[in-house]
């Protein structure tokens, strides 16, 4: 008899979108009885990495329909309209009840909230707190979840597996870590916000822990992930380690210089570069064209090359001491501490490097996916606001409304749908604790965890980077399928139960090796160039084609591609347009 913990509704990730979906059901219905289970502590989560800010509409230069320009052609025209239009909507009323919340926003000299220019935005709508954000907005999150009795938490635990029984999810199956049990833990609704899967590439702004689990939990239970093939380069990470420079830095009028001291974006079509601040333009460009634009230069011979591959400069020297200090002290300090130069005096080493997944778990605006009973939120989710391109500072505010969105959605169906049949949720428990035990905790191989990781790792990288072509994406395609094959025969030198670090890293990878491979396959089907997705071999926007999204569904094998229309409601689709 398998020991039960029971909820009504159940949220995988502590992050931002996990807290506000389970605040936002706790307030709705305080009866309800909510669980969040989470990896890691939730003030671990990805979210305290966000540095520059929140995207919404506060200022009276500024309106909703510019905001919703802007999300649309940065998104290259992918993006759901009607829900880019309601996004846009609701994201200020989150980021003023954050305010309400505690949530120490930067001011302006009056008083009222600050906004900084971001990338590919006709105004400046960022709100930040400094350029430590995501630290300030998720401690908001936390202490307000507190309050509310009957949020119960699982920290450090791992869920492995939705449990699926009369066709709607019923629950998960978790690893406590702390004792390494395996527990049923059944709800009427389960949420996933697990974060992204920037792990599946060697070199990402994304903590250890974005590993893209919930959108393997979703696949494997039969839910389509969406516009995987879209993946974000962010064009100034650190070289080595690949930490975040943030986009605030450009948008505090930072600039990004070649080998000569030249600012390169100027012959890409991204503008003059006087006067400052040119919004929608060379720096404050969107980030798929200033990645791209890397590359060129690069191709050029005029990026330097540095121990970690080739860097270009982003050089804050002319705000000043005083400035850098009061708006972006965390570049200072990351500066410092990662590549031993102070910014006030010396230019910062930065090249591209992975950040983001706009695709992820297909849902709707309610954040509920095909399978009844499992909804999802944050950038585990693809609801979709970001197409093929998403903007900076847009990702916060997404875990916003859509986190609280799902949240009340979720409980509303938790509500009409109670975990039934326990039964026969035990009898899944029992066989994914036997999968866990047997093909991997105990599995009699040779293979590595490490090994394989990185082979998974280079394989994306080679092949389905900023730029990528057939050859390139399919022969990742093919060293994916090699290493899932090898996955089956490991070995793992840790088989004890507590703690187990050598096991969570190997469940992870499994999770991983189905993230990479929906990227690659979808990559490998669109065979245009949209935003991130960049094929050298196909040029060219396709939207009498590709007007679409994708929808990858697992197989046995490769996995099954098929695409769904672009909800288009004002804005037909037209050229991009940054520099004018
Ligand atoms: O550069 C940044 O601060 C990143 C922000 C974002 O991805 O939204």
């Amino acid at each position: 008899m398998v020991d039960v913990l029971r909820h009504d509704l159940l949220i995988i990730g502590g992050g931002a979108a996990g807290l506000r979906a389970a605040t936002a059901a706790a307030q709705l219905h305080p009866r309800l009885n909510i669980a969040i289970v989470s990896k890691v502590y939730p003030m671990r989560s990805h979210t305290v990495s966000a540095e520059g800010g929140a995207g919404g509409v506060i200022k009276s230069n500024d309106s909703l329909d510019e905001h919703i320009q802007d999300t649309i052609s940065g998104s290259d025209w992918l993006a759901d309209q009607d829900a880019v239009e309601l996004f846009v909507r609701e994201a200020p009323a989150e980021l003023l009840q954050l305010e309400h919340w505690g949530c120490p926003w930067s001011r302006e000299p009056d008083g009222s909230v600050a906004v900084r220019p971001f990338g590919g935005m006709q105004k400046e709508r960022t709100w930040f707190a400094a350029d430590k954000t995501g630290f300030h907005l998720l401690h908001t999150l936390f202490q307000t979840s507190l309050q509310f009795s009957s949020i119960r938490r699982y920290d450090e635990w791992f869920a492995t597996r939705l449990v699926v029984e009369n066709g709607r999810c019923q629950g998960v199956v978790a690893i406590e870590l702390r004792t390494g049990q395996i527990r049923l833990i059944s709800a009427g609704a389960v949420i996933l916000a697990t974060g992204g899967a920037g792990r599946i590439f060697p070199f990402t702004t994304n903590g250890a822990i974005c590993t893209g689990d919930g959108m393997a939990l979703a696949y494997r239970a039969g839910v389509p992930l969406k516009d995987m093939e879209f993946v974000q380069y962010h064009p100034t990470g650190l070289p080595g380690t690949g930490i975040l420079i943030t986009e605030a830095a450009r948008g505090e009028g930072g600039i990004l210089v070649n080998k000569d001291g030249y600012r390169y974006l100027q012959d890409y079509g991204l503008g003059p570069p006087d006067p400052w601040p040119r919004l929608r333009a060379m720096e404050l460009g969107p980030r798929d064209k200033l990645s791209q634009c890397f590359v060129y230069e690069m191709q050029k011979g005029r990026t330097i090359q540095g121990p970690y591959g080739d860097i270009v400069y982003l050089d804050v020297r002319h705000l000043g001491e005083k400035k850098i200090n009061e708006k972006i002290p965390f570049v200072r300090e990351l500066a410092r501490k990662y590549v031993g130069i102070d910014p006030v005096h010396e230019p910062i080493p930065v090249r591209p490097v992975v950040h983001y997944m706009m695709g992820g778990v297909h849902t709707d605006a309610q954040g509920a996916t095909p399978l009844p009973g499992l909804y999802a939120a944050g950038e585990a989710a693809c609801v979709s606001i970001n197409g093929a391109n998403r903007l900076g500072s847009n990702s916060l505010s997404e875990c916003l409304v859509f986190g609280a969105r799902a949240g009340r959605a979720a409980a509303a169906f938790a509500r009409e749908h109670p975990a039934a049949d326990l039964a026969a949720l035990e009898a899944q428990s029992r066989d994914e604790e036997r999968r866990i035990t047997t093909t991997v905790l105990r599995a009699e191989g040779t293979e590595r965890v490490s090994t394989l990781r990185q082979e998974m790792q280079l394989a994306m990288e080679s092949g389905c980077g900023i730029f990528r072509d057939e050859a390139s994406l399919q022969e990742t395609c093919n060293r994916l399928a090699r290493a899932r094959g090898r996955f089956m025969r490991l070995w793992l030198d840790d088989r004890s139960r507590v703690y187990n670090t050598e096991l969570v890293a190997a469940l992870e990878l499994d999770f991983m090796l189905d993230a990479a491979e929906a990227v690659a396959y979808s990559a490998l089907a669109r065979t245009e160039s949209r935003g991130s997705h960049q094929r050298t071999d196909h040029p060219q926007r396709d939207d009498a084609r590709f007007l679409k999204h994708t929808l990858a569904y697992r197989t046995g094998g490769a996995p099954r591609v098929d695409y769904l229309d672009v909800a288009i409601t004002r804005w037909p689709p037209a050229q991009r347009v940054y520099g004018g």
